[in-house]
């Protein structure tokens, strides 16, 4: 069962100091003191849709979080998506867990999660049917949450399908919609990770700090490099709403599932790393490639999405080239760090060497600067770094300031 009960939860302002009034944030932020940097893990849905929501592929990726040390790196979150629950709601009108699929019940399984120190998360919908066609929680949102605490659950992904009816055809909008769910969550007393994920609607990002620990800004991802680049272009124009306690979610990683090239898979987990989204894993987990493996594992790239500072990085647009073009991967990023600057290099074109002075970085600027190459842990000094990089890789450098 969850370890965690405290009566002290609740929706608090908090005032962000702000760098600059351009990266002002909304004021009122959901903290119910967990979600503070993005959350990392796996989630059942791009493995193999319904056939990977199931205890058997749930403990067997546990397993593997322990065994290939990616709980001891942070990986904590084992999701369960669409597809768990039965048919029907029980004559008392409660969810419950397909028996063939989960034998001991989703608390059984929670417990079991637990006592390997990971974390359970589960799937819900704010419609009528999930978009599977599984019970949603409309009109019974308080029973659900309170269902889900009492099982230990400690993540819930909140969908959006069949919200036609009761809500979207009446002029009732998410932004609306979405706090019903929030609100019987906090009632719950537990604290537990509310995922909002109606796609990107809405201008979620405007609002979903107030609502949810992270939100899907985009329709869902595709096994293709060219949605992982779509998405990453426009996340970076929203970046300056990510902070502790809420963040841009880019959606669930393709990593492991045979399209993107290493070279791909680099640039996805870096981008989505510097971007500051949740970082939730989509693919069989016993049988990663040795390449991708050291891509998730790699511990200073990790560090940069779970920087303390929480901010999101953007692109900057160096002297003499043109800016970014709207829906197209840039080929130039940066953002700040608690402990130095994160500057990222994508060959978003193809093959080509890429180079970025720090006179033209947010900052950084005039100076001498110590960087290392966060993939190959290549150092350097100098005021400028450079890639020849093949087709969409990237190179991600950490640079601090050694002199003025
Ligand atoms: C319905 O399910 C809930 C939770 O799964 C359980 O607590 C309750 O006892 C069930 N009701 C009946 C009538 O079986
Ligand atoms: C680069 O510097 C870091 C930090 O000082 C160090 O841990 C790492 O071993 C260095 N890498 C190389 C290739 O020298």
């Amino acid at each position: 069962m969850s370890d965690i009960n405290t009566k002290q939860l609740g929706v608090v302002a908090i005032l962000l100091a702000s760098a600059s009034p351009s990266l002002a944030v909304p004021a009122k932020r959901l903290d119910n003191g967990i979600g503070r940097t993005p959350a990392l893990g796996w989630n059942s849905w791009n493995q193999a849709q319904c056939n990977a929501a199931s205890a058997a592929v749930v403990l067997q990726t546990a397993k593997a979080f322990i065994d290939l040390g990616l709980k001891d790196l942070g990986y904590v979150y084992v999701n369960i998506d669409d597809c768990w629950s039965s048919r029907q709601r029980n004559s008392t009108g409660h969810l419950v867990a397909d028996p063939s699929k989960f034998p001991k019940g989703i608390d059984g399984l929670a417990r079991e999660i637990h006592s390997m120190g990971l974390k359970l998360g589960l799937y819900g919908d704010a419609g009528t049917l999930t978009c599977a066609g599984y019970p949603g929680s409309y009109g019974h949102e308080q029973k659900d949450a309170d269902t889900i605490a009492a099982w230990g659950v400690d993540y819930w992904k909140y969908d959006n399908c069949l919200t036609e009816v009761p809500y979207t055809n009446k002029g009732i909008k998410s932004p609306q919609y979405y706090p019903i769910m929030r609100d019987a969550l906090l009632k719950t007393g537990k604290k537990i990770i509310f995922s909002i994920c109606q796609w990107g609607r809405d201008d979620v990002w405007t609002w979903g700090a107030s609502v949810g620990h992270m939100w899907r800004m985009s329709p869902d991802i595709e096994n293709s490099w060219s949605s992982v680049a779509g998405i990453a272009a426009k996340a970076a124009t929203i970046h300056q709403h990510s902070g502790p306690g809420g963040f841009n979610d880019l959606d669930m990683m393709e990593l492991g599932n045979g399209k993107l090239t290493e070279a791909e898979e680099r640039a996805h987990f870096g981008l989505w790393a510097m971007l500051k989204s949740p970082i939730i894993m989509g693919t069989d987990m016993t049988k990663l490639r040795p390449s991708t493996l050291a891509i998730i594992r790699n511990r200073a790239v990790l560090a940069v999405n779970q920087d303390p500072l929480g901010k999101a990085a953007t692109t900057f647009t160096p002297k003499g080239k043109r800016g970014p073009a709207d829906g197209k991967l840039y080929k130039y990023f940066a953002g700040p760090l608690s402990d130095g600057v994160v500057v990222g290099l994508v060959a978003a074109d193809g093959a080509e060497t890429l180079t970025a002075s720090f006179v033209d970085v947010p900052g950084l600027g005039e100076g001498q600067f110590a960087w290392t190459e966060l993939y190959s842990g290549r150092n350097g000094t100098g005021s400028s770094v450079s890639a020849s990089l093949g087709a969409h890789d990237m190179a991600i450098y950490k640079v601090t300031r050694t002199k003025a």
